[in-house]
């Protein structure tokens, strides 16, 4: 399918989200023992994968199409936990959030504006109505990024990536006393060299920080990092070394297959797809689509599925070392071609069997 076709796809979607939010193409169709199945048959190659066995089969068609079929129950939506995402902000109004998204604090103490996309892009893949794993998970914005930083400055921008992590830490214990807390997930989809964090010199703070979001119970989902380099020497993702209970996230193709930049080796817990994504980016961009590769999007499928995984497995909503352990038992195994010494498991819901293809 052509960028196009997408983007008018996109458009004659836009009047029906500002009134119900029921996602065109889902429907509820089978009912399975007590809980509803539902089936988007209008989902990116991605949702199909991880909600299926089989690889997906293309038949002709275009990674970017959105004809992929995507399975899973109302108890997979993520409904009450809040997912953190540690990035350039969120575009908050963009119609696929439905409202459920916030942007809560800028380390820039700036106006909170997403600039990039980047962040939007991420909170799509988590949360988004119809490229998102977790379709009613609550999406808030730290933002650590900004166009206003200054590049040659990299102890700076530690510092304010560690601060996000603070920030998101606080936001996260302050909901532990209410009734109704459903847990946290916090999404960092970046990586920058060892060399950076050496130059830097205030790194350990920063993996100081990630070793008490652990502790006080939030879980946390790291991307390995996309130079093609051992995962080992890109923070935070090497940081598992010393923090088990994080999950490094490294990227596959629709084909099962490493993506040739994604960081790989002994840091790397899993893989999820990350070539070719189509997710939300700014509204004004493009019809607020765009289709992109990275570890940053295979870590925001991640935090979709644990998000979903907190609801059935309320003893897990505050155990980062259990749900780690979860998400991997239920990895498939030995079907990842060139994993490279770490992370052979890929990203699966559970959910049983695969979808009904039907090609004409
Ligand atoms: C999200 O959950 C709320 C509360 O249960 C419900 O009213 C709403 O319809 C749900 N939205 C989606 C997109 O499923
Ligand atoms: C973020 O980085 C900027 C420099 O680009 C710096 O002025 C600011 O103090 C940093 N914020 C935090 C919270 O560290």
């Amino acid at each position: 399918m052509k960028t196009s076709t997408i983007l008018s796809a996109f458009l004659l979607l836009q009047p029906s989200l500002t009134m119900p939010l029921q996602p065109r193409g889902i429907k509820n169709s089978l009912k399975c023992a007590k809980v509803n199945v539902i089936q988007q048959f209008t989902a990116p190659w991605s949702l199909q994968r991880i909600s299926a066995t089989a690889p997906v089969t293309q038949n002709g068609r275009a990674n970017e199409e959105l004809s992929y079929k995507y399975r899973y129950t109302e108890l997979d939506d993520g409904e009450g936990v809040e997912v953190y995402i540690v990035d350039t902000g969120i575009d908050v109004d963009h119609p696929e959030f439905g409202g459920r998204a916030r942007n809560a604090i800028s380390t820039f103490d700036d106006d909170l504006e997403e600039n990039s996309g980047h962040g939007t892009q991420i909170a799509g893949a988590v949360g988004s109505l119809h490229y998102g794993v977790a379709k009613n998970v609550s999406l808030v914005g730290i933002k650590v990024f900004s166009p206003l930083f200054d590049t040659k400055n990299p102890a700076a921008l530690i510092a304010n990536i560690t601060s996000g992590i603070e920030s998101a830490i606080l936001l996260h214990n302050a909901r532990k006393a209410n009734k109704n807390f459903k847990g946290s997930v916090m999404n960092l989809g970046f990586g920058f060299p060892k060399e950076l964090f050496e130059a830097a010199g205030n790194g350990g703070i920063m993996k100081k920080m990630l070793e008490k979001a652990v502790k006080d119970g939030m879980h946390v989902t790291v991307a390995a990092g996309d130079r093609g380099k051992d995962a080992c020497e890109v923070f935070p993702a090497g940081f598992v070394k010393d923090v088990p209970g994080i999950i490094v996230v490294g990227a596959t193709d629709v084909f099962d297959k490493r993506l040739k930049n994604s960081d790989f080796g002994a840091c790397v817990d899993l893989h999820a797809p990350g070539g070719d994504i189509v997710s939300t980016t700014l509204k004004g961009v493009n019809g607020g689509v765009k289709k992109d590769s990275g570890t940053f999007l295979a870590a925001g499928l991640v935090t979709g599925v644990i998000a979903g995984e907190i609801a059935k497995n309320a003893n897990l909503r505050m155990d980062p070392v259990g749900m780690k352990r979860l998400v991997k038992d239920k990895a498939l195994k030995g079907i990842l071609r060139g994993a490279e010494g770490g992370g052979d498991l890929l990203l699966y819901t559970g959910m049983p069997g695969n979808p009904y293809e039907e090609f004409v």
